[in-house]
C-alpha cells in the first residue's frame, strides 16, 4: 500500500464516503475568519474531510483548500492502509523498530516531478501572490501547516525531514503594535524551530550553522503523501533520515527531485516547495496572537526568519490548512499517532506486557497491559510501568502530566472507561506517584515559567489503575458488563427499529 500523493489520499477518502467537496463560501481573512468555528464544528460532529473551493477573503482563489482530513483517528488509521487505529499503531511501531526495513527514497528526473510545473524564482517571489494565505480564530498571521522542511546538517551532511509550522508575515497583525518590513512580508517567511529546544531537529541544525558562522539551506514541501507526513511527524533517532522511515512505512522508496536553487531533495508529487536559506547570523522577529495545541493563544512568539529563494507548484495545486486550538482539532490524530507509535516501541521492546498505548488530543497518556491482577509480572508492576513511560526515548513521554496504566478489559480510547477503572481499582494515595520536578510541555500555561520565559519543568501525575491483586488482596470483584458479541447481536435485532 502506498498513495502517491495527497490527492490519492484524497480519491481513497471520497471513495470510503470521508470527503466532501463544499461550494458553501467560508471567510478566511484576518480578523473575520470562520475557520475555527468550522473547525469546532466538524470536530464535535465527527464531520468528513473537506475540500473547500469557495473561500471569501482569499488571495488564491483559484487553490482549492483541504479541511480536516485526520479529523478522526480511523481517517488517520486510513494513511497506513487500516481504518484500525491499534493496527496503524502496531505498522508505525514495527517500521520503527526495524530501521533494516526503511527503504531509501530515489531521485527521479524533473520532467516526472509535479511540483516543477511552474517554477518562480526569487525575483519573481511575493508572498502575497504565490503562496495561499488562510487565517484561523484571532491569529495574527497566516500559517503554512501542511509542510515537511528538509535541511542537511551543516557538521555531517546528514538530512532531517520534520513537520514544522511556517508563518507568514504577509498580511501579518504585529503583535506589539509594530510592523514588518515589505521583504519580510514578500520574501521571506519564518519557522516554528524554537519549539520544546533543543529537542526538535532543525532547531539543531540551525544552531550548529549558527555556531559555525554559515547559512541553512531549508527547502518545504507543503502537501505530501500523509505517510510521509507522518514520517515527518515521528521523532526518529537525530541523525537518521524521516524520507528512509517514510519508505518503510509506505513499502516502497519517497520518489525526490532536486531543488531549484538549493542543494536539497524534495518529494516530487508535493503540491507546493517553497525553498530558502536562513542567514548566518539568523535574524529573529515576534509573531502573535498564535493559537497553540493545548487550546490558549500565546500573547507572542519568536520565530527565525529565512529568505525564500524559489517557489515550485503544480499547475492546479491544492493547499491545506489547519490549526491549533482547544482539542480536538484535525490534525491531533495525524500528530499524536507518531507520538503513541514511539512510545509504544519503546515500552514493547522491555515490556511484551504493554499492550497499546493511547494519547489523547488533550495528552493525557494512558497505557494498556495485557495482563492484570495475579498475572502481572510481580506486585506494582503498574508503577514500574508508570516509570518506564516517563523515561521512555523520544522528545514527548517525559512531558507526560497525566499518565495512567489499565488492564487488558478497559477500553483505552474510551474515556469513560478508563474513569470507571481510576474509580473502582485506584487508592490515591497508595497507586498515584506524584512527581515534582518533571520536564515541561512548555506550552502548558499551569508549569511556572523559567527565566526562558516558557516553563521547563513540571509536576506529574501517574495513575496505577491496575487490579491490586496480589498487592492488596487475594482476589477482586467480577466485573459487571454485557458480552460484546451479545451486543451485537442485540443490536442486529433492533437495526431499522430502534
Ligand atoms: C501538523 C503538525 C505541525 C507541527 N508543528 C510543529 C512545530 O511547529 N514545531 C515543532 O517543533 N514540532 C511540530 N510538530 C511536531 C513535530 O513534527 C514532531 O515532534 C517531529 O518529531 C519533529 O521532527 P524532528 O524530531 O525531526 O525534529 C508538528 C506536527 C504536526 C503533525
Amino acid at each position: 500500500m502506498a498513495y502517491r500523493d495527497l490527492r490519492d489520499f484524497l480519491a481513497q477518502l471520497e471513495q470510503q464516503g470521508q470527503l466532501r467537496r463544499v461550494s458553501v463560501p467560508f471567510n478566511v481573512e484576518r480578523g473575520r475568519n470562520e475557520l475555527q468555528a468550522l473547525m469546532r464544528h466538524l470536530a464535535q460532529t465527527d464531520g468528513p474531510a473537506l475540500v473547500l473551493d469557495r473561500l471569501e477573503g482569499y488571495n488564491t482563489p483559484g487553490v482549492p483548500l483541504v479541511f480536516n482530513p485526520y479529523g478522526t483517528r480511523e481517517r488517520t488509521a486510513m494513511i497506513l492502509g487500516t481504518r484500525d487505529p491499534l493496527e496503524a499503531k502496531l505498522r508505525h511501531v514495527k517500521v520503527l523498530q526495524e530501521p533494516g526495513s526503511w527503504i531509501k527514497p530515489t531521485l527521479v528526473d524533473r520532467a516526472r516531478a509535479p511540483c516543477k510545473e511552474v517554477v518562480i524564482p526569487r525575483d519573481q517571489v511575493s508572498v502575497d501572490r504565490h503562496i495561499p494565505h488562510v487565517f484561523f480564530g484571532r491569529e495574527g498571521s497566516s500559517y503554512i501547516t501542511g509542510g515537511v522542511v528538509v535541511t542537511k546538517d551543516p557538521e555531517t551532511g546528514v538530512r532531517n525531514v520534520g513537520a514544522y509550522r511556517v508563518t507568514s508575515f504577509w498580511n501579518c497583525e504585529h503583535p506589539q503594535g509594530g510592523s514588518y518590513s515589505e521583504e519580510q512580508m514578500k520574501k521571506q517567511l519564518s519557522i516554528f524551530a524554537f519549539w520544546n529546544p533543543p529537542m526538535n531537529h532543525i532547531g539543531l541544525h540551525l544552531a550548529r550553522a549558527q555556531k559555525l558562522g554559515r547559512p541553512l539551506e531549508l527547502a518545504i514541501a507543503c502537501q505530501v503523501d500523509p505517510a510521509l507526513h507522518l514520517a515527518c511527524a515521528t521523532g526518529i533517532p537525530f541523525g537518521m533520515d524521516e524520507y528512509d522511515y517514510a519508505g518503510g512505512l509506505r513499502g516502497s522508496p519517497v520518489e525526490l527531485v532536486k531543488c531549484e536553487s538549493v542543494d536539497l531533495e524534495v518529494p516530487a508529487t508535493a503540491e507546493y516547495i517553497i525553498e530558502g536559506v536562513f542567514r548566518p547570523d539568523v535574524p529573529t522577529d515576534i509573531i502573535g496572537w498564535h493559537s497553540n495545541s493545548v487550546g490558549y493563544y500565546d500573547k507572542h512568539q519568536i520565530f527565525p526568519i529565512f529568505d525564500i529563494t524559489a517557489i515550485t507548484h503544480r499547475r492546479d495545486p491544492l493547499w491545506y490548512g489547519t490549526i491549533e486550538m482547544m482539542p480536538p482539532f484535525d490534525h491531533n490524530y495525524m500528530a499524536l499517532l507518531p507520538v503513541e507509535g514511539e512510545l509504544l516501541a519503546d515500552l514493547q521492546r522491555k515490556l511484551p506486557e504493554v499492550k497499546d498505548v493511547v494519547v489523547t488530543p488533550n495528552m493525557t497518556y494512558i497505557v494498556q497491559l495485557n495482563v492484570d491482577g495475579a498475572a502481572k509480572p510481580h506486585p506494582e508492576f503498574g508503577k514500574y510501568v508508570l516509570h518506564a513511560a516517563w523515561g521512555a526515548a523520544g522528545r514527548w513521554p517525559r512531558t507526560a502530566k497525566i499518565l495512567v496504566v489499565v488492564g487488558p478489559d478497559v477500553d483505552p480510547y474510551d474515556l469513560e472507561a478508563v474513569e470507571w477503572a481510576i474509580q473502582t481499582r485506584v487508592q490515591p494515595y497508595s497507586d498515584i506517584i506524584i512527581n515534582r520536578s518533571a520536564q515541561a510541555m512548555v506550552l502548558d500555561p499551569s508549569a511556572p515559567k523559567g527565566p526562558q520565559g516558557f516553563p521547563t519543568t513540571s509536576e506529574q501525575m501517574g495513575i496505577d489503575a491496575t487490579i491490586k491483586v496480589p498487592e492488596r488482596f487475594s482476589e477482586y470483584a467480577e466485573v459487571s458488563q454485557a458480552d460484546p458479541a451479545q451486543v451485537r447481536s442485540v443490536a442486529a435485532k433492533l437495526a431499522g427499529i430502534l
